[in-house]
C-alpha cells in the first residue's frame, strides 16, 4: 500500500486529484471518491464504479475524476503496435473465430485477439489481459502472449517514473483468481481458495468423472454476499455458476471447466410454509429436505425428483420430473415467484407479472440467466395415501420379440385414455443384468388400480412379481428414495458416482417404433461387461399435466414427449456403449424429432448441438436475446450456456 501512495504522489502532477484513496478491492468512486490510478486492478473507472483496464472500464462511462479513461482499449493498442511481429510469430491461421464468450482455444478453436475479453488466451483457455492469461501457459496459437499484462505494465512504467520506487515483485499484477480474492475480502464475502484445506471437499463433484477446480468457492450466507461475489467475478473475468446440490451430470455447478467461480448456496436452506401454502425455500435446499421440510409444515406436498440429495437449483429450473408430475407438474412448474442475482449484482424478484422475462428464462435456463436465491412454491395438500406399483418381469432381455412386443404394449397402454389418466405416472427400468421392471404411483386407492389399470396393463404380458400397495404420502417418498430416509445432511453431502448418461425424448406423435426397439434390443446383446441402465419414463399420455403447458409458459421446450429416457452407464468406460444407445434408436427412427432432458445434462454434446436438442431454435433464440439484454459478459457461463 505504501508504493501505491508513493504512484499517486507522483502521478498528481498529470493534473488529476490529489491525495485520493486508491481502490485497494477493485472498486472506485462512491463517498469514499477511491480513485483506480495506481491501483492493480487498472487504471480506469468504470461507469458502474469498478477498476479495470478493458474497453468496459476505459469506454463508454468511464469517470475520470477516479482514473485515467484514456488509451480506451489498451489489448487494441498493444496488438496494434506489434500486429507486424505478431502476424509472423504467432500461427494466426489456426483460430480466425473470435471469442464471444471469453473461451478460447479447445474444439472451437477460438481466438482471443479483437476479442473484447482480452488478446491473451489462458492455459485453462479464457481470454484476459493480466499476467493470469498472457503469462505462463498462454496459449500462442488462440491469441497473443506478449509477456506481462496491459494493466502491469502500465503500472511499472508509472513505477519507472516514480523516483519512490519498491521492487517489481511487490508490484506484481495479481492474477483473476487474485483479484476476484481482493474483491471478496473488501466486501466480507466468505470463500475459499485452492489453498485452503475445506476447498476439495467443496468441489468434490458429484459426477467425479468431471472434477473441474473452480478459481474460487464462495459460500455465502446472505443474498448480499451472492451479489457483490457475483459482481467481484464479473469484475476480475472470472465466470460463475453456482451449486445448489451439485449433482449436475456435467458438473457445470463446479463451473463444467477449470477456473470459474462456484457459488455455494449450503448455507441458504430456509423452509417455510404459509397460510396459502407457498412454500418460500432456500436456493441451496436438496428435495428430501424440501420434502420433508414441507410435510411437517402442515402435510403439503410437491411434485420433483426422487433423489434426496439432489439440490432444488438445477432441479427445479431446469424440468424436474417425478412420479408425481403426471398429476401434479413438473417440478418447475410449481414456481410462483423467485429471488434471483442478476450479473450486474442486482437482486430482483420475478413472477409472471414482475420482469417477466426473467422469470421465464430462469425456468429453463437459470444456469446463464441467474441465480435463484429463495423460491416460492405453490405446494398441495399431500394426498392422504398414494399406491405405489411395482412389477418385476422375467426373461423380457431374452428375446428380441418379448422385448419388442412388451414395450409397444405398455406404450398402447401410456396412450389408451380408458387405463391413463393424470393419476397414473410410471417408467421402465431396464439394465445389463436383465431387469425389466415398470414402477411408478397412482392416486387413487390399491381396489382402484386393481381394477382399472390392472388387467390391460398385464394383458398380453407375462405374470411379473407384483407389488401394488398403498402408502401414506411420506413413506412413499422413502421407499421411492431407495434409501431408509429423505433427509440429507445440509453440509458434508458425500455422495458420489462416476458415470456418463444421455437422455432422449422421445416426442408422442410417434412414440417409439418397433423398428428403434428392435434395433434398440440388438445392440443392448453388444453391450460385452459394460455396465447400465436404461429408465424410460412416462411424460405424456391422456391427462398428462406436464404436457398441457407450453413454451409461452417457460423457456422448457420438452411438452410434447410420450417419454424420456435416461441412459446411464458407469464409468468413462460406458461413454461409448451409452452414445450407441441413443444412435440405435435415433437411426431406426430416422424421420422422428427426438431431443434431449435438460436435468440429464451430457456435456458430450457440443454448445449448438446441445441448444438444439434442449430448446430447439425458438426458445434458444429467445433466450439468446434476453441473455445479451441481462448479461451481456456472459458472467453466468457453462460449456452449452445460452451464448457459449
Ligand atoms: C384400451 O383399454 C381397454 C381396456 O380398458 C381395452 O378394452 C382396449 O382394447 C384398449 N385400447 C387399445 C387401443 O389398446
Ligand atoms: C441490472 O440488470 C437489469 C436487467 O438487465 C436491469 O434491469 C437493471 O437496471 C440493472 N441494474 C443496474 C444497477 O445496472
Amino acid at each position: 500500500m505504501v508504493a501505491f501512495f508513493g504512484l499517486v504522489v507522483g502521478l498528481v502532477s498529470l493534473g488529476l486529484a490529489s491525495a485520493q484513496a486508491v481502490s485497494t478491492d477493485g472498486t472506485c468512486g462512491g463517498t469514499g471518491k477511491v480513485t483506480c490510478l495506481g491501483s492493480s486492478f487498472g487504471n480506469c473507472c468504470s461507469q458502474f464504479g469498478w477498476c479495470g483496464s478493458t474497453t468496459n472500464h476505459c469506454g463508454i462511462g468511464c469517470q475520470s475524476a477516479f482514473g485515467s479513461c484514456t488509451g480506451s482499449n489498451p489489448s487494441s493498442s498493444v496488438t496494434r503496435s506489434t500486429s507486424s511481429t505478431r502476424s509472423s510469430s504467432a500461427p494466426s491461421s489456426l483460430a480466425t473465430k473470435v471469442s464471444t464468450d471469453a473461451t478460447c482455444g479447445g474444439t472451437g478453436g477460438y481466438t482471443c485477439q479483437g476479442s473484447t475479453f482480452g488478446s491473451c488466451c489462458s492455459s485453462s483457455g479464457w481470454c484476459g489481459s493480466t499476467t493470469a492469461y498472457c503469462g505462463t501457459g498462454c496459449q500462442p496459437g488462440f491469441g497473443t502472449c506478449t509477456g506481462t499484462s496491459i494493466s502491469s505494465s502500465a503500472i511499472f512504467s508509472s513505477i519507472r517514473t516514480s523516483s519512490t520506487t519498491r521492487t517489481s515483485s511487490v508490484m506484481a499484477s495479481p492474477t483473476a483468481s487474485q483479484s476476484a480474492q481482493q474483491c471478496l475480502n473488501g466486501k466480507n464475502v466468505p470463500y475459499k481458495m485452492t489453498s485452503d484445506t475445506a476447498y476439495a471437499g467443496l468441489v468434490k463433484p458429484y459426477n467425479l468423472r468431471l472434477p473441474y477446480k473452480p478459481a474460487v468457492v464462495v459460500i455465502p450466507t446472505t443474498n448480499q454476499h451472492i451479489q457483490d461475489a457475483v459482481l467481484c467475478a464479473s469484475q476480475a473475468g472470472i465466470k460463475v455458476q453456482a451449486k445448489s446440490g451439485g449433482h449436475s451430470y456435467a458438473s457445470f455447478s463446479s463451473g463444467g471447466k477449470d477456473g470459474s467461480m462456484m457459488i455455494d448456496l449450503q448455507s441458504l436452506q430456509t423452509i417455510s410454509v404459509d397460510q396459502a401454502g407457498v412454500a418460500t425455500v432456500g436456493g441451496g435446499v436438496r428435495l428430501g429436505n424440501l420434502a420433508n421440510g414441507i410435510w411437517n409444515s402442515g402435510q403439503r406436498a410437491l411434485s420433483h425428483g426422487t433423489c434426496p440429495g439432489v439440490g432444488i437449483g438445477g432441479h427445479f429450473t431446469h424440468g424436474g420430473y417425478g412420479h408425481t408430475s403426471r398429476n401434479y407438474g413438473l417440478a418447475m412448474d410449481q414456481i410462483i415467484a423467485a429471488d434471483v442475482v442478476l450479473a450486474n449484482g442486482t437482486l430482483i424478484k420475478a413472477t409472471s407479472s414482475q420482469s417477466p422475462d426473467i422469470f421465464w428464462a430462469i425456468r429453463g435456463a437459470a444456469d446463464s440467466i441467474g441465480i435463484v436465491t429463495t423460491f416460492y412454491l405453490q405446494t398441495r395438500p399431500a394426498p392422504s395415501s398414494i399406491t405405489y406399483i411395482q412389477f418385476d418381469f422375467s426373461g423380457v432381455l431374452n428375446s428380441k420379440t418379448t422385448f419388442t412386443n412388451t414395450f409397444l404394449h405398455i406404450q398402447d397402454v401410456a396412450k389408451n385414455s380408458s387405463v391413463t389418466d393424470s393419476k397414473l405416472s410410471f417408467g421402465v427400468y431396464l439394465d445389463n443384468y436383465g431387469t425389466y421392471s415398470l414402477s411408478g404411483a397412482y392416486f387413487g386407492s390399491v381396489a382402484d388400480f386393481n381394477s382399472k389399470v390392472r388387467p390391460e396393463l398385464l394383458r398380453t404380458l407375462s405374470t411379473p412379481t407384483a407389488t401394488v400397495q398403498s402408502m401414506s404420502w411420506y413413506d412413499y417418498l422413502v421407499k421411492v428414495s431407495g434409501k431408509t430416509t429423505i433427509q440429507v445432511p445440509t453440509t458434508g453431502y458425500d455422495e458420489h458416482d462416476n458415470f456418463f448418461a444421455k437422455s432422449l425424448t422421445v416426442p408422442e406423435s410417434t412414440g417409439l417404433t418397433s423398428a428403434a426397439l428392435n434395433a434398440l434390443y440388438d445392440y443392448l446383446k453388444t453391450s460385452g461387461s459394460v455396465d447400465y441402465y436404461i429408465i424410460i419414463n412416462l411424460y405424456g399420455g391422456p391427462g398428462s399435466a406436464i404436457n398441457t403447458k407450453d413454451t409461452a409458459f417457460a423457456a422448457y421446450s420438452d411438452r410434447d414427449s410420450l417419454w424420456v429416457l435416461q441412459n446411464y452407464g458407469s464409468t468413462s468406460a460406458s461413454i461409448g456403449f451409452v452414445n450407441g444407445i441413443n444412435s440405435a434408436i435415433i437411426n431406426a427412427q430416422p424421420q422422428t424429432g427426438f431431443g434431449a432432458y435438460l436435468n440429464y445434462v451430457d456435456p458430450s454434446y457440443d454448445a449448438a448441438t446441445a441448444h438444439k436438442l434442449y430448446y430447439g431454435d425458438a426458445v434458444y433464440s429467445r433466450l439468446a436475446t434476453l441473455k445479451a439484454q441481462v448479461d451481456p459478459k456472459s458472467v453466468f457461463w457453462n460449456p452449452q450456456a445460452i451464448g457459449a
